[in-house]
């Protein structure tokens, strides 16, 4: 090796636990510490970016691998680790390729796994959804009988009233914006094309019982960048910042838009309506891919206030420690919650966002203006924490958050399970993996 090469690192996505493992296992012998709740039956499972080849140009690119735990009358059945088997995979494609940008059908599958209408959906922002078996096992690419002709987001809503799912598709190129409704059997109802200045990489959205809000923010695409092989998305600050408030059905003549202070929402937390008002919990971040890729502000507790009478717009922060992976109890999606879910940085170590220092799980109670915190110890690296109610009509603080959690000096991972109620006591259980979880995105409880 020349000592040129010798001084070039492991990138960091493929570093510690950010680093892909190779294999799919099976187990159906998992050591549990603690009791699992006998009123938990369902699968957890969660999405990763898993590089097929061990490389990968980001970590946003890696092959989408599952990692999930089937909990049956409080039983640990079996962990099951998946790659989504998507064109993009089993063809060996280049994600940054154009021509694999513009194949819907050739997703990286790596970023969010839901269940809606008794199928489970691997997604990634810029493609089809991949269905999977309740064994993990892919089925294949969805299109809706040829409907749906745009981008998937990785974050769509399922309203937990009607039970339909309201997404949109992004686009490098027009229509830069369209928004799609999932009926609560699965089959693409609505599709209304959305004007917006330009192309945008637009994350995640929200809902209200009423409305569809989207969120278009000054992280911009350039095409020409792409077909020169460079980072295509970046900050733009003057493409302005402005959220678009909709009625759910709407189309581009109903929508309003306001005019915000320019910033960067990966994750809301939720959304809802307060009279006149259309109330929005967001993780604002001050700026994104400013610089470079890994040029990036943490993301803190915002709201925003929108008078849909005066047009007023309020923008304030709502705690000054930062997070990440915002959740709440999926039956109150669209509706006023009490309680939210995050990790968030150890206390004493400092900020930033890297998943490979040691974190904690916190819980919002906004009623109170409280946080209660899970410290998990000085080793401890936790990913998002989903909420599992332990009966479908028990209150919000009245069940579990679950999640895993990386252990980086036993390099080994765990899937953990909070009292919601207690979130800081001792864990209700524990859900030994027979090996580690790699740093990964989101994921569901998907109760049976
Ligand atoms: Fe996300």
């Amino acid at each position: 090796m020349t000592s040129e090469n010798s001084e070039q690192k492991t990138p960091w996505f493929l570093s510690g636990n950010y680093a892909p493992v190779q294999d799919e296992l099976t187990d159906t012998g998992l050591r549990v510490t603690g009791s699992i709740p006998a009123e938990l039956s369902g699968l957890y499972v969660r999405n990763t970016p898993n590089p097929v080849d061990g490389q990968g140009g980001h970590w946003f690119f890696g092959d989408g691998m599952v990692h999930g735990v089937r909990i049956e009358d409080g039983n640990a059945l079996w962990y099951r680790n998946r790659w989504v088997k998507t064109t993009k995979l089993e063809g060996g494609l280049d994600a940054m390729d154009p021509k694999v940008m513009m194949d819907r059908t050739a997703s990286s599958a790596n970023t969010h796994v839901i269940g809606h209408a008794r199928k489970i959906l691997a997604l990634e922002e810029g493609h089809f959804p991949y269905e999977l078996t309740r064994d993990l096992d892919t089925v294949g690419c969805l299109d809706y009988g040829g409907k749906l002709t745009t981008a998937f987001t990785a974050h769509p809503k399922l309203c937990p009233e009607t039970n339909e799912l309201h997404f949109f598709g992004y686009g490098q190129l027009p229509p830069y914006l369209t928004y799609h409704v999932l009926d609560s059997d699965g089959k693409l109802t609505h599709s209304s094309e959305i004007e917006v200045p330009g192309p945008t990489m637009m994350h995640d959205f929200m809902i209200t019982r009423d409305h569809a809000i989207f969120m278009d923010l000054p992280v911009t695409f350039d095409l020409q960048k792409a077909i020169k092989g460079e980072i295509p998305i970046g900050w733009d600050e003057s493409y302005g910042a402005r959220i678009g408030i909709m009625p759910r059905f709407g189309t581009n003549a109903d929508i309003r838009w306001f005019e915000i202070d320019p910033c960067y929402v990966f994750h809301p937390m939720n959304a809802w309506v307060e009279g006149s008002k259309v109330v929005c919990d967001v993780g604002r971040h001050e700026y994104m891919w400013r610089d470079s890729m890994d040029d990036f502000a943490p993301s803190y507790l915002y709201r925003w206030t929108f008078d849909m009478e005066t047009g007023a717009v309020k923008e304030e922060a709502l705690d000054d420690v930062s997070h990440g992976f915002p959740r709440v109890d999926d039956r109150k999606v669209g509706l006023k919650n009490r309680y939210g879910w995050v990790t968030a940085p150890r206390p004493g170590d400092g900020g930033g966002m890297d998943m490979d220092a040691a974190g904690v799980v916190t819980r919002y109670d906004l009623e109170k203006g409280t946080t209660e915190v899970h410290d998990f110890g000085p080793n401890a690296q936790p990913g998002e924490f989903v909420f599992a109610a332990r009966t479908e009509t028990s209150a919000e603080d009245d069940g579990f958050a679950m999640g895993y959690v990386y252990d980086k000096a036993e390099d080994s991972s765990r899937l953990v399970i909070l009292d919601a109620a207690a979130p800081a006591s001792e864990p209700v259980a524990e859900i030994h993996m027979p090996r580690r979880v790699p740093h990964g995105f989101h994921g569901s409880w998907i109760r049976d």
